[in-house]
């Protein structure tokens, strides 16, 4: 399946290429940012880089609420980490064509929100 799935990417760009009434490149991003519930970039950012959520002071730490890089995982690691249940990640019930699209839009989106990403470092 995994092997599958990552032909399927390869490929990705070629099909409907002609056809498509949006193409492959904007569907995937609507995919990012309108995910059939609230936008992967409101915690991700805009490019998958990671993004500050909120933040709180408790004492005298800030402590900072992150949604972490995505933008530079294995697919299968993506695919899995939207498989299982998360703590405070939503849950979304994506097929595997579309998880193949956001991981095809994170992977070009990769090179941007490199600041961001540098500076959060896990
Ligand atoms: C409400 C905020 C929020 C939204 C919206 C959200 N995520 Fe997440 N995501 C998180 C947080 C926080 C984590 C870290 C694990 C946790 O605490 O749930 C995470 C983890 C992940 C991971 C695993 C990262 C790793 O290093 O293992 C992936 C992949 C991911 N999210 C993809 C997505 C995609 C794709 C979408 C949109 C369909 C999305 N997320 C929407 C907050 C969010």
């Amino acid at each position: 399946m995994h092997l599958i799935l990552s032909i399927l990417l390869l490929f990705i760009n070629d099909i409907c290429a002609d056809e498509s009434f949006i193409s492959n490149d904007e569907y995937a991003k609507m995919l990012y940012k309108n995910p059939r519930g609230i936008g992967c970039d409101k915690c991700h950012g805009e490019h998958g880089e990671g993004k500050e959520i909120s933040s709180y002071i408790s004492g005298n730490n800030k402590i900072s609420l992150i949604g972490p890089r995505i933008n530079n995982l294995s697919i299968k690691k993506f695919r899995k980490a939207l498989e299982k249940g998360k703590r405070l990640m939503p849950e979304y019930f994506l097929t595997d064509v579309e998880k193949v699209y956001l991981y095809y839009y994170l992977t070009k989106q990769k090179k941007k929100g490199a600041e961001f990403a540098k500076n959060n470092k896990k």
